[in-house]
């Protein structure tokens, strides 16, 4: 079977699916691996070294995926790739399955198996296979980096001759794996830091790593748990949130930095911040919204923009994986290894469909579609 690794469409989308050094592994496995010329490029590795780790080069899109039988992504395809799919061959990409319903029942109606990597499971087996973590941690690190680009302080605390430079104050909202890594990042960096997470099990975590956690009491009817079975957090009511907002706005208003990474899946982000909490932060103050792509937990971030608001720089980039693309794409390429391994049988792709990592992954087989919202959609459209 042979795999096919595209080079990314989307613009400022650096990252690829495979790199030079997971080639061979694929060719052990029993498959032939074909790379579309230049897939590499944005993260630095040349058609020369795909072509000496084995693999054949692809002299441009069109002709990659009529071959592969197996396509494998960063990214879901857009509708021009989509069509290029070969009826019944496998698509295995972050697909973010929510935002891209119209996109399964097409890959359905062509009879394309596809895998979500994004739908992994948060299981101690599929942890080497789960690319939302990987990559929540490249985004978590490089929040910080970018707030304190943004910052127009120092971040460390400084004795100098000129006088003491207090260290900033950082505060992360949602110590999910992205925020955790941005708690360690401006530890490491010297700043001061307060995180909160709506989950009271994350506190020893983040006091693990020097920072402190901030309980917040909200009410809440027993029958609403904080988190569901597999971790996430769960969606909560308006006069929740309200409750939130109300007891976070002293902590906002005494940070340089704030890092929001609240997120609840398949759900718009929960409001955390509005204008009126930004109102009593310092002229100066950045808030770094990770959650941006889901409508953001600050009110006015613009997805993918840098703005000021009320003397506030507030940064709505989310791709920050994709400016990391070296080890980006280290980590997914082992990602996705495994997750291909994990279904293979004497070079051949032969997904058990009673794995549970192939289960919750699988969005279409053949003409049927898996993701049961995009499911309903299809009944609702027929
Ligand atoms: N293999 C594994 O076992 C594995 C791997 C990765 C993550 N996890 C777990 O999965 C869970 C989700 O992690 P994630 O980083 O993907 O989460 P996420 O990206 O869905 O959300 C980020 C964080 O925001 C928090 N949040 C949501 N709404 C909030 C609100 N209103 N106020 C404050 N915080 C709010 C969540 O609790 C979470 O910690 C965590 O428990 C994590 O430890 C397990």
């Amino acid at each position: 079977m042979l795999i096919g690794i595209p080079k990314e469409s989307q613009a400022q989308e650096n990252r690829v699916a495979i790199i030079p050094a997971g080639v061979p592994e694929l060719l052990e496995a029993g498959y032939e691996v074909i790379v579309e010329q230049g897939a590499g490029d944005g993260a630095h590795f040349t058609d020369e070294e795909y072509r000496s780790s084995g693999a054949i080069i692809a002299d441009d899109a069109e002709s990659l995926y009529r071959q592969a039988n197996i396509v494998v992504k960063v990214l879901a395809p857009t509708e021009e790739e989509a069509k290029l799919l070969r009826p019944e061959s496998t698509l295995i990409s972050i697909m973010e399955p929510w935002d891209n319903v119209p996109l399964i029942q097409n890959l359905a109606a062509r009879s394309i198996d596809s895998f979500a990597l994004d739908l992994v499971p948060r299981s101690t087996r599929a942890q080497s296979m789960d690319v939302l973590s990987a990559m929540a941690g490249i985004s978590g690190y490089r929040s910080v980096l970018r707030g304190a680009m943004s910052l127009p302080r120092y971040f460390p605390m400084l004795m100098t001759a000129a006088g003491t430079i207090h260290p900033a104050r950082v505060l992360v909202i949602g110590a999910g794996v992205a925020g955790l890594m941005a708690i360690a990042t401006a530890r490491r960096l010297g700043a001061v830091v307060e995180a909160y997470d709506l989950r009271p099990e994350v506190k020893e975590q983040v006091e693990s790593l020097g920072a402190e956690f901030i309980e917040i009491k909200v009410e809440e009817s027993d029958s609403e748990k904080s988190s569901d079975n597999n971790g996430y957090a769960t969606a909560k009511t308006e006069a929740f949130y309200e409750a939130q907002r109300s007891q976070l706005g002293d902590c906002v208003a005494r940070a340089d930095l704030v890092i929001t990474t609240a997120a609840v899946p398949g759900k718009p982000a929960p409001k955390l911040i509005t204008r009126q909490m930004m109102q009593r932060m310092k002229r100066g103050s950045v808030i770094v919204d990770l959650a941006a792509a889901r409508g953001g937990n600050a009110e006015g971030t613009v997805l993918n923009e840098k703005i000021e608001l009320d003397g506030i720089t507030l940064v709505g980039h989310v791709n920050h994986p994709s400016r990391v693309p070296v080890h980006a794409s280290q980590l997914l390429n082992r990602n996705i290894i495994n997750f291909i391994k994990n279904m293979t049988e004497g070079g051949r792709l032969v997904p058990n469909q009673e794995d549970e990592i192939v289960t919750a992954t699988q969005v279409t087989r053949g003409t049927s579609i898996y993701f049961e919202p995009a499911q309903l959609n299809q009944e609702e459209n027929a």
